[in-house]
């Protein structure tokens, strides 16, 4: 059985109607599972076990939400291993493995999307898909106002579908 992580955070329900989407695309390949986990709690060990990694977050002040920073923090290094006898080299655990990225914001999302590419760039992941950002209808910087598109949501649900079925095929 194959595994996508989807880790997350949501302080008003943007993101989290992102993910929603996004497991129910993800449902398409039975050999398949996907793993929602908040990223106050989602650790290092259940990302070196997945076979893909999907980040979602709301953009706070140009950047990716706190708590989904923190979960850098702490999983960055636990997921790369020393490779040199006298330490000092290493290598990541999770290197070549499929990631993206959802972002929910009120009128921008590109701070949020870069700030988690340019750390997961140290893993050495690879973004298969451009990702999804999200903003809310009449929504602006700070404010949480606003629904989100149907078509941003449906993006969310291909883009579930279509890591399900690459991973179930190989293809990814
Ligand atoms: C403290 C704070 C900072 C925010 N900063 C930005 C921002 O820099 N750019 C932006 O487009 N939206 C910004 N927003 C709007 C949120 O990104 C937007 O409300 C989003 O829907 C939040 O996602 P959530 O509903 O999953 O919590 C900010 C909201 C808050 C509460």
């Amino acid at each position: 059985m194959k595994k996508i992580l989807v880790v997350h955070h949501s302080a008003s329900g943007g993101a989290r109607a992102m993910v929603s989407a996004f497991l129910d695309g993800g449902r398409s390949a039975e050999s398949v599972i996907v793993v929602a986990r908040s990223a106050g709690v989602a650790s290092a060990n259940e990302l070196q076990s997945a076979d893909a990694l999907v980040i979602a977050t709301p953009e706070n002040f140009g950047y990716m939400a706190g708590s989904v920073k923190e979960f850098f923090d702490r999983t960055f290094y636990a997921c790369l291993a020393d490779t040199t006898p006298l330490g000092g080299g290493s290598a990541s655990m999770v290197a070549g493995r499929p990631y993206s990225v959802l972002v929910c914001a009120g009128s921008d999302g590109s701070g949020a999307m870069q700030s988690v590419d340019r750390i997961i760039t140290g893993w050495r992941m690879r973004k298969v898909h451009p990702g999804v950002i999200a903003r809310r209808i009449g929504g602006e910087a700070g404010s949480s106002r606003g629904g989100l598109r149907d078509h941003d949501l449906e993006a969310c649900r291909e883009l579930g579908q279509m890591f399900a079925e690459g991973l179930a095929m190989g293809a990814l």
